[in-house]
Parts: structure tokens; sequence; C-alpha cells
């Protein structure tokens, strides 16, 4: 059946791609974005689809999903992809983390609840376990973990909020990568980073020994967790609450990672190591038990995932 989706932070890397396959799927997207680290281009492929209406506003702005849904009465189902995405801004912004990374949350996925929206899935993360030694980490260790920034601590106090509400869902993401993630921003992720090192044909440069290890995603894998948490994936057991790590549960060293894009990109093989960085967590990996309960599986091998970022970087 065709739904009508908000989905904040629309220009963003994930955001764009959720989007685009909610249309393809046959639902309307309204899109919010204030292109705070978003792009217009990254939404080229959906801007001008007959089901997609686009809004450049601030999520903080009060009142918008009352708002949006007089405009659009027949909107169910909140994706809240809207934040402040960078760690270092958060430590130099905290109240404005804590504003758009929580307040604005607990008051929509409260206005949400009273409208009878069938759900509100909000974008959790790691950040939310802070530096968790025991692995792979469980949803639970969440609520004794000590975040190490106004990033974590908001995108907690957000999934703790709904998970204690009864309503909504909060997908913890562990390190997503794929097409449109931004290689120029200071905070991308290190596979874009990696990939801009290769294309350029410079050596790939490591922060300690490289046998760190993070747990990586396709960007498609994440949309199949949207799309199982709002209901949208057919298998009729209708939409999840409360809180669920997404990623594929196997941790990736950034030694190898290193070592796959420098192939994939033809660069030198050879590996500039520079002293480790300060806060660095050594290894991160997720539980995905909770989740593939219900159906989540990753289905993009890493380096089927890392040659189509590859070949999307190279174009
Ligand atoms: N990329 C990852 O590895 C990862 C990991 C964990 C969690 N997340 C979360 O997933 C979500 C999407 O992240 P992303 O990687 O696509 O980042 P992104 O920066 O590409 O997307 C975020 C989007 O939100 C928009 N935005 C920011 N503040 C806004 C505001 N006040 N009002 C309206 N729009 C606003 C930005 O302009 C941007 O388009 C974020 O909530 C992020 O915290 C991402």
């Amino acid at each position: 059946m065709k739904k009508t989706c908000l989905v904040t932070g629309c220009a963003g890397f994930i955001g764009s791609h959720l989007a685009q396959t909610l249309l393809d799927e046959g639902h309307a997207v309204i899109g919010v974005d204030n292109f705070a680290s978003g792009y217009v281009h990254n939404m080229e492929g959906f801007k001008d689809h007959a089901d997609f209406i686009f809004y450049e506003k601030s999520i903080t702005e009060p009142g918008l999903l009352a708002q949006l849904k007089k405009e659009h009465s027949e909107l169910d189902i909140v994706f809240q992809l809207a934040a402040v995405v960078s760690v270092p801004y958060s430590v130099e912004h905290p109240e404005l983390t804590m504003q758009v990374n929580f307040e604005v949350n607990r008051d929509m996925l409260d206005a949400a609840r009273e409208m009878g929206l069938s759900n509100f899935v909000f974008a959790g993360s790691a950040a939310e376990y802070g530096e968790e030694e025991r692995l792979p980490v469980k949803e639970e260790y969440a609520d004794d973990a000590e975040q190490l920034s106004p990033y974590g601590v908001a995108k907690y106090k957000s999934s703790s909020y709904i998970e204690k509400s009864g309503y909504g869902c909060a997908l913890r993401f562990f390190n997503i990568f794929g097409p449109r993630q931004d290689p120029t921003s200071q905070y991308s992720g290190v596979i874009s980073r990696f990939v801009d090192f290769g294309l350029a044909g410079k050596n790939m440069v490591i922060f300690g020994d490289g046998e760190q290890s993070r747990d990586f995603l396709y960007v498609s894998d994440v949309v199949i967790s949207y799309l199982i948490a709002s209901g949208l994936d057919r298998d009729g057991r209708g939409p999840l609450t409360g809180v669920y790590n997404v990623g594929t549960g196997k941790g990736r060293s950034i030694r190898e990672l290193a070592s796959v894009v420098a192939k994939l990109t033809s660069a030198p093989q050879e590996i500039d190591f520079r002293p480790e960085r300060a806060g660095d967590i050594k290894h991160s990996r997720a539980d995905v038990s909770k989740i593939s309960a219900r159906g989540f599986k990753a289905e993009i091998a890493f380096d089927e995932g890392l040659a189509r970022t590859v070949e999307w970087a190279g174009k």
C-alpha cells in the first residue's frame, strides 16, 4: 500500500538513498533539509519525481510536523535523519547539538504519537556506546556507557527516550559507506577519505597501526533496515519499536580496508602511518541478533560495496 513518508535530512548521504528507494517502491516522500551538511545534487535522481515534495527548512522549526501533517494529511511515517552529524562540531556546539539531536526528536516523537502516525524512525549511532570493550556490542550496553561527545550523548538521550516511550524505533548505525558520502568534508568516514586518496594516486594515511577495526555497512543495506523498521518491508510483521543495532556484525581492520581501496583505485600499496589519534576507539562491532531476528541481513559484500563506491567516486 502506498504510504506518505517524511524524510528529514533527505539531501544527505543516507537520506537521499532512503528517499530514492521509497519513491522507487511506490511511496510518496516529503523531504526536509536545511543543507547544513547535505547537497541539492544528492537529490538529483528524484527531485522532480511526481511523488516527491521538498521543503528547505530546519527540523528545529517549532511545530514543523504539525504543519506538514496539516498540508499532507496522508503523512504516516517519519524518518528522522537530519542531525548535527559531526562529532568535533558537536564538541564546539553542544547546545545546538542537544537541540537538534535530542530535543527536536523528543518533541517530534511525542507529536507523531499523538497524531497516530504508524512509526517514527530515528537515526541513532554507535557513538552512543562510547568506548565499549565488550564485543560484539549489544543494545543494552549503551545504558551504562559513557558517551565521549555531545553527539553521542544527544543520540543516546533520543534513543533512550524512544525506547522508554514504547513508541517509535531507533536504529543504531555503525560505520556506513557508499556513494554520496562526502569525501571533501573533514568529518567524513575513513572509506570516503581512502577512496579520495586512492583516486588521487596517493598513499593511504593511517593513524595508529591500522589494526583498529570497524563494522562497515553499505548504504543500500541501511535502507533495507529502514524498510524493516517502518513496516514497509512486506513481511507483514509491522513496524519495529525500541532500539536496534544496524551493522554486519563483522569487524574489518583499517589496514585491510586501505589495501582493498588501493587495489580498486590502482593506487600505491604503501601506507603512511601517523601517530594514533587520542580518543580513537580500537575496535567496534555490532551485535545484530536483535534486528536479524526481524529479517535483516546485510546483502552487499564489503568488496562489492567498496567497488561500487570507488566507481561512483571516479565518475
Ligand atoms: N554515515 C554514518 O556512518 C552514520 C553512522 C551513524 C549514524 N548516522 C546518522 O545517520 C543520519 C544521516 O547521516 P548521513 O551520514 O547521511 O549525514 P549527512 O550529513 O549526509 O546527512 C544529514 C542531513 O541532515 C541535514 N540537516 C542537518 N541539520 C538539519 C536541520 N537542523 N534541519 C534539517 N536538515 C538538517 C543535512 O543538511 C544533511 O543533508 C544522521 O542522523 C547521522 O547522525 C550516520
